[in-house]
């Protein structure tokens, strides 16, 4: 028999595992109200001076193998925007362009990971950190956000567990932060962040910031990237179109290493021996993409909408969700999920898994399970289709715990 497990064993999505049973049920005629992928561009179309550049790009024969590190006008844009945003010091040769942030995580445990080695997380965290980790033979170690902190970091029990663990010490590789956080919406303080930029300094661990969601916070929220405030530690910001730029089919994300330590720049050298391995980029959306970014007046146009509309869409779901017996989230300030913890003691479910498979096939309602993001005992509702969907799918909870409630 051939032997495939050490990968299975890894390779799991929780957030399309009920894929299956969706389709089956739409083959029987069933329509599902699909609140599992954070799929902007479902609800949003992409802004129409992005598709031109895109055709553009095409009708000029944009069609060709480019750079593998990214071709050079989508470099110098990202490595401005940071600028301009937050101002980093970042050139375009920090920026690395990957077919999604999701590759450039692939890149990252390639170079950065030798078995055993270790990297830390906070749960509840994005689910697609820890395959390719576990694929190249690290391991997590796991802390906990601060849920009474409406799930802040707490770098106390981080520093502690740090402490504990000297066996792991010089087997730690980077450290993780999703700022704003999916699933939990919340969106870090600076003084956090420093405190975190400490840590992974004192460690020695690189500094990855997730920051697909930068442009989407609301609630109030006043953004802070890491990049101006780790400079002089190695660190690599991740970022991309998906989210920011409503383009998620585009499969378009940037990895920016701007320190000038010795570790970047291996960091840097690495990556780009490994992006020759796959050739490039999709060529034309690198282009359109670039002109996303550098067309600033209607990029800010785009985002004020659609921020202005998730905001409504975030709210009107929290309000329901907190109305409701069964459960209990923490108000987003930013991207667009929402991590309702569920009264496990008053619904007759085994786990959260259960819970969220019986919905499926009872109320035509997908959603994914809280475990998939290391939290047992919750669920994650995407909150960016219309109202009326979400209040569709949301009375269908409530139903289905009231039916199931002991
Ligand atoms: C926190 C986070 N990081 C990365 C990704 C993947 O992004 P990309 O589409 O750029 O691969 C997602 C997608 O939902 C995400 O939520």
């Amino acid at each position: 028999m051939y032997d495939f497990s050490e990968f299975s064993k890894y390779a799991e999505n929780p957030i399309e595992e009920e894929d299956v049973v969706a389709e089956r049920l739409e083959a029987h005629g069933k329509k599902v109200l699909k609140l599992n992928r954070g799929d902007p561009a479902v609800y949003f179309p992409t802004m129409k001076y992005m598709i031109d550049a895109y055709v553009r790009a095409l009708r000029e024969g944009n069609t060709r193998y480019s750079d593998p590190m990214g071709i050079k006008p989508l470099r110098e844009a990202v490595a401005s925007r940071y600028r301009r945003m937050y101002n980093t010091e970042a050139e375009a040769d920090d920026v690395v362009i990957t077919n999604g942030v999701s590759e450039a995580l692939m890149f990252i445990n390639s170079v950065l990971v030798n078995r055993n080695d270790k990297a830390v997380f906070f749960r509840p965290y994005y689910p697609l950190y820890i395959p390719d980790l576990k694929i190249n033979g690290g391991n997590p170690i796991i802390e906990r956000y601060s849920e009474e902190r409406n799930w802040d970091i707490d770098t106390d029990s981080l520093e502690r567990a740090l402490k504990k663990d000297l066996k792991s010490r010089k087997r730690l590789k980077y450290l993780v932060i999703t700022n704003p956080n999916n699933p939990t919406g919340t969106v870090l303080e600076p003084s956090a962040l420093k405190e975190l930029i400490e840590i992974a300094k004192n460690h020695g661990m690189v500094l990855i910031s997730d920051e697909i969601y930068d442009e989407i916070t609301f609630n109030g929220a006043r953004y802070t990237s890491v990049s101006k405030l780790a400079e002089g530690i190695p660190h690599i910001i991740l970022n991309g179109a998906s989210k920011d730029f409503d383009a998620t089919g585009f499969r378009i994300g940037f990895a920016i290493i701007p320190g000038k330590d010795s570790v970047s720049k291996e960091m840097k050298r690495r990556i780009a021996e490994y992006a020759k391995l796959r050739l490039c980029v999709n060529t034309p959306a690198q282009y359109a993409v670039a002109e996303g970014i550098n067309n600033v007046a209607e990029h800010n146009k785009g985002i004020r909408k659609l921020v202005a509309e998730i905001e409504k869409r975030i709210n009107f779901a929290a309000k329901r969700i907190n109305e409701s017996r069964y459960m209990e989230a923490v108000q987003p300030r930013g991207a667009y999920y929402l991590f309702p913890k569920l009264d496990m003691r008053s619904l007759r479910f085994k786990d959260d898994r259960e819970f969220v498979d019986r919905l499926l096939k009872e109320k035509s309602v997908q959603i994914t399970r809280g475990s998939g993001f290391g939290e047992p005992g919750y669920v994650r509702i995407v909150g960016l289709p219309p109202k009326d969907i979400l209040e569709t799918a949301l009375n269908r909870i409530e139903e289905f715990c009231k039916v199931h409630s002991r």
